[in-house]
């Protein structure tokens, strides 16, 4: 288990994860509410809880049942510690076990879907909330009988106790989900329990933080260690860089691969961001030749991710060695990574797509990480770039997978059709970004489809391929929704493309939300 012990401020809300679906949901919504949290797998939750010295805990939902032999196992020692305890779902469930209450299976099996909640009792928890709203039920199990000191707070059809508090204790449970937008008034029970009931003070401001984190680099790194880091020119790894350039200046030595499966200009960008405007030492290495050799001849998806992945461990280890005083290495981890890397999720989720981050660590190389942004999510990391003067355009770009245009160009990688690629694709971003358009989209780019069609260009029969556009709105990447742009936009994408790059006889139009498709391709 990765989780490091006492990295991280301390108190804020400790949320226990069951394993639940939603559990990174419930940290975010909590930092919305500007109170640290903290995500910790159960068997460690009271080694966790004191070196956090959290104000308040909230119990996650999880997939199991309370009473099976090997359910979750968590140090009932956590309700001793005279801090407010919010239980959802599984926590509810635990929550009662562990005071006297009884749980059993739900009579008419499990509960799933909007149900209509019914407050009895408004106060503290349930401060206002109307007497009727939707909730988001999701529970196999439920609480049977409450243990002594709890009353009912809000009932909903199917469950009597859908809502529960003992009020001297601060113990209160909920049988839905508060986290998920299904719940009309979810932000505002968990607001009502984090700062009414709990008392906790909201003064988390991750762009407060660039101050503590450089001194934090420079600590563990010391007068003299060096650094070095690949730099993608992703939001991530380039606050990253530019945290730990404050700490350390010169000693932070950037890798920037070509792989020859990047956007138009990106390269450039890089160079002139953080070579000639931050000085930073910065190598930028033309590996787009062994990137394709070794995809020559590939056509599979998942064994083209591979191969990328593979190639860049290669090449970044070969520039780590170069640098011998280098004992760290810098990456632009995220707290979701080092969240799903905890195993108490329940059972392996099924793998959809190999993900490739640049950075990954070349485990011989046998450096130290430093990993300044491993506690913030995404949105917080773009508060703390904004907090450290990097401009919009790279703080607010969309995301750009780490196998770059090789997801987007199917079959073979091959220079013929990457160029047609990459010119589409900046054809598609000069057309949104002029526009202002790409406030309240995820992602949009080109695809290329490796299929002839039959068009007519000049007076002459063309057999050329396919463009696919793509364009999605998302919160977070799990799910995605198709976007439409204006009419005239598309026709002036669709036009440009088809005068100005050569190799496309076709644009499509991608109205594939996910699931059941994917964003990317492949
Ligand atoms: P999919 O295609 O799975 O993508 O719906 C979800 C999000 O992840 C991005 N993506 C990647 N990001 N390395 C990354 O860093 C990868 O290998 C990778 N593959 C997909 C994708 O752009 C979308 O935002």
């Amino acid at each position: 288990m990765s989780e490091p012990a006492i990295e991280g401020p301390v108190g804020g809300v400790l949320i226990v994860d069951f394993g639940a679906q939603y559990c990174q949901l419930i940290a975010r919504r909590v930092r919305e509410l500007g109170v640290y949290s903290r995500i910790t797998a159960p068997e460690r939750a009271m080694f966790t809880f004191r070196h956090m010295r959290p104000q308040a805990v909230i119990l996650s939902g999880g997939p199991r049942s309370v009473y099976e032999h090997d359910a979750p196992v968590l140090d009932a020692a956590l309700l001793e510690q005279g801090v407010p305890v919010l239980g959802i779902c599984y926590g509810l469930q635990w929550l009662a076990q562990h005071t006297g209450g009884e749980v059993t299976p739900a009579q008419s099996g499990a509960e799933y879907g909007r149900t209509e909640l019914v407050v009895t009792d408004e106060r503290d928890l349930l401060r206002g909330i109307p007497q009727h709203s939707t909730v988001w039920m999701s529970h196999g199990d439920k609480v049977a009988r409450l243990g002594p000191g709890f009353e009912v707070l809000a009932k909903s059809e199917p469950c009597p106790f859908a809502v529960v508090g003992d009020r001297r204790r601060r113990f209160f449970g909920m049988q839905f989900h508060p986290e998920v937008a299904h719940t009309e008034h979810g932000t505002r029970m968990l607001s009502n329990f984090v700062l009414e009931v709990a008392k906790v003070r909201a003064d988390w401001n991750p762009g407060s933080l660039v101050d503590s984190k450089v001194a934090a680099i420079k600590q563990l790194v010391g007068p003299d260690g060096e650094v070095v880091m690949g730099l993608s020119g992703g939001v991530d790894s380039s606050v990253a860089a530019v945290l730990i350039h404050r700490a350390i200046q010169q000693r932070l030595h950037c890798v920037f691969v070509d792989n020859g499966l990047l956007r138009a200009g990106e390269r450039a960008g890089v160079e002139a961001l953080f070579s000639d405007h931050y000085h930073m030492d910065l190598t930028v290495v033309d590996a787009s030749e062994r990137f394709l050799a070794a995809l020559a001849g590939v056509t599979e998806p998942e064994q083209k991710r591979k191969i990328i992945g593979k190639v860049f461990v290669d090449v970044f280890r070969d520039q780590a060695k170069a640098r011998r005083g280098a004992r760290f290495l810098g990456q632009g981890t995220l707290y979701p990574d080092v969240i799903e890397s905890v195993a108490a999720h329940g059972g392996a989720t099924s793998m959809i797509k190999s993900h490739h981050n640049v950075g990954g660590l070349p485990k011989d190389l046998d450096l130290k990480l430093v990993e300044p942004l491993r506690d913030l999510f995404k949105d917080e990391v773009r508060a703390l770039g904004r907090e450290l003067g990097l401009p919009s355009s790279l703080v607010d770009r969309q995301p750009f997978p780490g196998p770059g245009l090789g997801v987007r160009c199917l079959g073979e990688l091959t220079r013929d059709k990457l160029e047609p690629l990459r010119q589409a694709d900046r054809i598609v971003r000069e057309e949104i970004e002029q526009r202002s358009l790409q406030r309240g989209l995820w992602q949009y780019f080109a695809v290329y489809v490796p299929q002839k069609t039959v068009g007519v260009k000049g007076d002459a029969r063309v057999y050329e391929d396919v463009c696919v556009l793509r364009v999605v709105s998302s919160q977070d990447a799990m799910t995605a929704d198709w976007e439409l742009l204006p009419v005239d936009v598309l026709k002036r994408i669709s036009n440009r493309i088809l005068n100005e790059v050569k190799g496309f006889s076709r644009v499509c139009l991608d109205i594939s939300s996910k699931p059941p498709a994917t964003i990317e391709w492949e």
